[in-house]
């Protein structure tokens, strides 16, 4: 079946739709029991799709786990209140005091937060690695590494890992290593990491699944070896997103293929255009051989999304950024990415060096991260051509000024 059928389908159980197209929206905290059999019952089965309780889930988010599972393979999926909380369940559920993890250098800046602080705090220590480390991560791996965390592509920099010979070499040294994945760059549709060996796929399906910027969402698709320990240990930590989020994802997986489809010829359209451009140093798409780990992306990829970078000759000064970003019509700023909306954000080199505790940065320019969404690319564009004359306008000023100077 393509994939675009089964986002159509995946999770529409007559159990869950109850004669509808769509899942019911079933809020509960207490679920009732008629007899004490059939509260027995529910308590054997509770992790087994029976309802319990509220925190283990409703029909709402029996559906939508059903649909993540058969979407990224897996014996299970966890659903959080949000992506970091996902993030920081799956890795506490695996590490205790004097262990040791290893995470992406190029992983979501709150990812190392939590490591740096949360982790610390509890005795479990972090190195971190190159994003382009492939095979030679061994070189990092210790007796007590109990973890290995991933994200590709990352997302400002856009790096792709050479996921399979990571893979392979860590299971080589070690293979009781959980090695888990922030995929939310790819959607869990783009990359199947459970395919290529990844214990827990974990995805922020605040952006791609969501796809509409207005609901948080934290997923971790589990293998049969971690389900177990993933779901329980975060049931225990309290976490469960509410049905009514739950029933957004569900209803944004239906559109899910169609619209990166259009992430993925926009953003490209756009990236192309931006790499011909004379203001232009590089263009960070993982689709594009300019940007770091292109053939793996190549070779491991079915798609790309609507999110990627690109790096200015120029530093830009306060003054030229203002210009550029404030006055431009399709672009909103946000900190975030993934829904129909195209979203615009820029750092300076300095900013993201202290993000790369491992390489620093090489690049002097800004760099501006896009997100592509749904709009005519022609429009988007032409906004991005202005702005960038608005920023060569400041530079013949300058220019000028220092000529009569
Ligand atoms: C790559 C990545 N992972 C995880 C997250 C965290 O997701 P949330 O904001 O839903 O906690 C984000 C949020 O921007 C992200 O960009």
């Amino acid at each position: 079946m393509s994939l675009q059928t089964k986002l159509v389908n995946a999770g529409r159980k007559k159990r869950y739709t109850q004669g509808a197209v769509n899942s019911v929206i079933q809020r509960a905290s207490s679920l009732v029991f008629d007899t004490v059999a059939a509260k027995k019952e529910a308590t054997e089965n509770r992790a087994k799709g029976a309802l319990f309780y509220g925190r283990r889930g409703t029909l709402t988010h029996f559906s939508l786990q059903d649909a993540m599972i058969e979407i990224e393979g897996g014996a299970g999926c966890y659903l959080y209140p949000c992506g970091a909380a996902a993030i920081a369940n799956a890795i506490l559920a695996f590490v205790k005091t004097g262990d040791h993890i290893l995470v992406s250098e190029a992983s979501y800046e709150p990812t190392q937060e939590f490591c740096n602080h949360i982790l610390k705090d509890l005795g479990v220590e972090t190195d971190y690695f190159s994003p382009l480390v492939g095979r030679y991560i061994t070189n990092h791996i210790k007796p007590n590494t109990k973890v290995v965390f991933l994200e590709s592509p990352s997302s400002i920099t856009m790096e792709v890992h050479d996921v399979p010979a990571i893979v392979k070499a860590i299971r080589h040294v070690n293979p009781d290593i959980i090695i888990m994945m922030d995929t939310t760059w790819a959607a869990g549709v783009l990359f199947k990491a459970l395919d290529h060996d990844i214990d827990i796929s974990i995805q922020a399906g605040t952006k791609y699944l969501i796809g509409h910027s207005d609901a948080m969402l934290g997923t971790a698709v589990a293998n049969e070896r971690c389900w177990d320990r993933l779901r329980e240990r975060s049931y225990l930590m309290g976490q469960m997103c509410d049905a009514d989020t739950a029933y957004m994802a569900a209803r944004g997986l239906r559109t899910l293929a169609i619209r990166l489809k259009q992430h993925h010829e926009s953003g490209l359209k756009i990236a192309k255009w931006l790499a011909n451009h004379p203001q232009v140093a590089t263009v960070n798409h993982p689709a594009l051989e300019s940007c770091k780990g292109h053939e793996f992306f190549k070779r491991d990829f079915t798609g790309a999304s609507g999110l990627f970078s690109f790096i200015l000759h120029d530093r830009l000064s306060d003054v030229q950024l203002s210009d550029f970003l404030d006055n431009l019509t399709h672009f909103s700023m946000a900190y975030s990415w993934g829904g129909f909306e195209s979203l615009i954000l820029a750092n300076q080199p300095e900013e993201l060096a202290k993000i790369r505790p491992v390489s620093g940065i090489s690049f002097t320019g800004t760099l501006i991260r896009l997100h592509i969404g749904l709009e005519d690319p022609e429009d988007l564009i032409a906004d991005l051509a202005a702005g960038l004359e608005r920023i060569n306008q400041h530079n013949h000023k300058a220019n000028a000024l220092q000529s009569l100077v």
